[in-house]
Parts: C-alpha cells; structure tokens; sequence
C-alpha cells in the first residue's frame, strides 16, 4: 500500500492506496474552508498551523494501515510554501522511521489522475484544468509526456470566482456560492467583456473580467439580491464564454478524440453542460472525475504515485525539495 499526504492549500488529506488492484483502501479529509472564511481568501500562516494540527489526526486515523506501507507520498510541488512543507515534513518523518522509498507528487499531475482513482490511466488525452492556483490546457501523452498548451497570464478561473464573491461579501470558497447565485441571475441585464475576445493569443485572463465585476459592483451600491445574482450571472457567462472560446480553437487544431477537466472548479455544472455541447460538437469524448475527488484530495495523489512506484521514481528524503510555484510537470 501507499500512503499519500495532501496539503498545498486549504486541505488537509490522508490517503492509502492499494498497490496491485489501485483500491481506494482510506481516504480522510479535513477541509479549513470554514476558519478562512472570514478572510475571503487562504491566510497561509493560518493554513500552515491547522495543518500541523489536522495532518497528524488523519496519520492516527489511518494507523491500521502503516505496517503495510510500501511507499509514503506527498505533494510537493506547486502550492503555498508554508503549507506544502507540512505535508512533505510529516512524509519525511514517515518515510525515514519506517525506512521506506518516498514519492513527490506534483499537484497539477495528481489533479489528472483524479481521473483514475481505482481505475487504469487512459492516454492521450487533452486536459482542461481549472483551480484555485491554475487554468490550463494540457495535453497528455503519456505519465511523464504533458506539453502546456495554455496557461492564464494573471489569475485563474476558481481565483476569480473567489475574489468575485468577496467584492460581493458572500464568503468563501467564492465557486460554489457564485454558481448557486448565477442559476438565480439574468446574465444579459450587464454587459460584461470576454477576455481575450479578440486576441490572436491562445491563453487565458480574468483580471479584465475580475475589473468589470469590480466596477459594476461600486456603481450599483447599495447591493440588492437581485443585481448580486444578475452579476454572478453575467460574470459566469463571460468567465465560461472566455474559456469555451479558447478551447473551441484548441480543438480546431489538436481535435481530440478524448477531453477531460479537472481541478476544485471542474465541479461547476454551468462549465460541465457547457464543455459536453463543446465535444458532441467535435465528437470528443469527456471525461470528468467524481464530484467528491474535483477539489483538493489524497485519493489523486496515491493514485498519481501508483505510476511513479511502478516506474521506480523516488525522491530522498533528506533531500526532497518544495517548490511553491513551479509550474514544470515533469
Ligand atoms: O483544486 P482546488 O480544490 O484547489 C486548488 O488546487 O486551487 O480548487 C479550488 C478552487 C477555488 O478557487 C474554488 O472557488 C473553485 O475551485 N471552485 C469553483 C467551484 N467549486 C470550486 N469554481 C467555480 N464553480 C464551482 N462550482
Ligand atoms: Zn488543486
């Protein structure tokens, strides 16, 4: 079995994965949405201490398993610096005690892979990801072939839900709040700008659209529930509108045969319908992970680590380095 920790955001999770059949044998939890929401965004610091706090709960929770390591894995790569280091110090610890080979995942690779728990990986494939840190098209060859096709050149898709829902005042994490208040909203009363609309650039932008929504909330003070749900609306349009347009020329020139998204905000199910008309459109074929394993998880990191021990990919345990923004999957 091994035993993979999660920790470069706001979660804490502990996973064991079955080696020869990839069962899911354990997988625990504990999110800290709750202690930052009333920040509107992740304090690091605050983030850091709950982890040394929660990581070693889910270590006792997941006792039963620990003589029957083979491996311990842990994120290393990218996320918050202070965060990442809890993780990766717990699996250090581990896998020097008990002596055994220590795994570094990358964050972006195991969001992939989340694809897969208890299933075999299926390549190539073309990779939406979309999350709090990242927007990126990837295409994947193979477990260690991922070429960036896109990436976004300030803030990502779930940042500008996030930061939406704090200019709105609704707390956080602002994407699911944001999309039970779109559902709600006419998106055609305000105008709002697609980034990138006329650019030649295959990338992608949301601080345009993260400006408008700004300004549209100063002009409309004081704030009814009604424009809060017509402006969730309006920017949820542009904000899919601006990806499905990017993506729509992606697949003019790689017409994949399989298209899958991944990452925290992959859950939104205005972006789902809108990418299920996109590839019946190009006859692709897409693939989502369960709703429970889209945000941050352990399950996508063991099951990401499956590959690298069956490959022999270790990494010292003195030595295993945290690298907070590297963006190079492999
Ligand atoms: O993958 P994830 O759990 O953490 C990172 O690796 O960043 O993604 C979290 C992000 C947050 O920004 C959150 O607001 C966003 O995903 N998100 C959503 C939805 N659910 C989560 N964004 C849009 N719509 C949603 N339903
Ligand atoms: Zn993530």
């Amino acid at each position: 079995m091994i035993l993979s920790i999660e920790s470069s955001c706001d979660d804490s999770a502990v996973a064991v994965t079955e080696i020869a059949t990839r069962k899911l044998l354990f997988h625990r939890k504990i999110s800290q949405e709750a202690a930052h929401a009333a920040y509107g965004g992740v304090v690091p610091e605050l983030a850091s201490r709950l982890h040394a706090v929660d990581l070693p709960r889910l270590l006792e929770a997941a006792k039963p398993y620990l003589d029957d390591l083979k491996a311990v894995a842990v994120t290393n790569a990218p996320g918050l610096s202070v965060t990442l280091l809890e993780g990766v110090a717990m699996a250090q610890a581990l896998s020097i005690a008990k002596g055994l080979p220590l795994i570094a995942v990358h964050h972006l690779k195991a969001h992939i892979f989340s694809l897969f728990i208890e299933k075999e990986a299926r390549f190539p494939m073309l990779v939406l990801l979309i999350s709090g840190g990242h927007t990126m098209v990837l295409d994947v060859q193979d477990f260690d072939r991922i070429e960036i096709v896109a990436s976004t050149m300030d803030d990502s898709f779930g940042e500008s839900f996030d930061k939406v829902a704090k200019m709105m005042g609704l707390g956080y994490p602002g994407g699911p709040i944001v999309e039970k208040l779109a559902s709600r909203g006419d998106p055609e009363r305000f105008e709002m700008p697609i980034p990138l609309r006329h650019s030649p650039k295959i990338a992608f932008s949301y601080s345009g659209l993260k400006n408008a929504v700004r300004l549209l909330v100063q002009k409309h003070q004081p704030l009814g529930d009604q424009a809060r749900a017509d402006i969730a609306a309006a920017f949820q349009k542009a904000a899919i509108d601006h990806l499905l347009q990017k993506c729509r020329r992606i697949f003019k020139e790689k017409k994949p045969r399989d298209f899958a998204i991944v990452g925290g905000a992959s859950a939104n199910q205005a972006v789902r319908r809108a990418f299920a008309d996109l590839c019946a459109e190009f006859g692709a074929t897409l693939h989502l992970a369960p709703l429970e394993y889209c945000a941050d998880n352990a399950a996508m990191v063991g099951r990401c680590a499956l590959e690298s021990y069956a490959r022999g990919a270790f990494t010292d345990a003195l030595t295993i380095e945290v690298m907070p923004r590297t963006n190079k999957i492999f």
